[in-house]
């Protein structure tokens, strides 16, 4: 079977890119990691790409006069990696609509929380498990997701519930949470991989 080629963006840690390349490794994932790219030349990220011979790219709007030459390079990149899917794993930045289209369907995120809820604008890192917390919700999870040109919206693909107890802090429910994102994300990736997954008005199938 052909190996799918992915191109992860990251700006982080990068627990889940390491989740990834740990299934990769383990034989669990039919991918190849082409790149990954950061927006923070001293991501995490980066970091545990290089140590694993994964081409490591920092792509920054800084380096660019406008918006526009950074999409182009963006999407310059993700062609000459033949990309087949676009792993988002803690990208905080936004992805210009123009990326997204030349990407559709093919481009994937992790949320550490139970999508439609606690997403959208500022609902990023801690802010995400904050909120749950506040509102008193008793379960959060994982939403694993197609990205559409709205923020946190896009067809979903994988949810898992986590319960949230009374002691929890948002920081305990951040470690809580992650582990789950971690043996999550590389089996959505492998269900492309597989070709299992087909997307029709807005929603996600999965074949068996
Ligand atoms: C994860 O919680 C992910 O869901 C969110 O950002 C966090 C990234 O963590 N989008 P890491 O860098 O993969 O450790």
């Amino acid at each position: 079977m052909k190996k799918l080629n992915l191109v992860v963006l990251a700006s982080g840690g990068g627990t889940n890119l390491q989740a990834i390349i740990d299934s990769i490794e383990a034989g669990k994932l039919d991918a190849k990691i082409k790149a990954v790219i950061s927006n923070n030349s001293k991501s995490g990220a980066l970091e545990r790409a290089r140590s694993h011979n994964i081409t490591d790219i920092h792509l920054s709007h800084k380096q660019f006069a406008t918006p526009e030459e950074f999409n182009q390079k963006l999407i310059s990149v993700l062609k000459e990696n033949e990309t087949d899917l676009v792993v988002l794993a803690g990208y905080m930045k936004m992805i210009s609509p123009t990326v997204i289209r030349e990407y559709k369907n093919r481009m994937i995120n992790i949320h550490p929380a139970l999508l439609p809820s606690f997403g959208g604008k500022g609902m990023y890192g801690i802010h995400v498990h904050e909120a749950v917390i506040e509102s008193g919700v008793k379960v959060t999870g994982v939403t694993v997701h197609v990205v559409d040109e709205v923020y946190d919206h896009g067809p979903i693909l994988f949810q898992k519930c986590v319960p949230v107890s009374s002691s929890d802090t948002p920081e305990s429910l951040q470690q809580k949470v992650l582990p789950h994102e971690h043996e999550a994300y590389f089996r959505v990736i492998q269900l492309f991989a597989e070709g299992k997954i087909e997307i029709k008005d807005n929603r996600a199938f999965i074949r068996e």
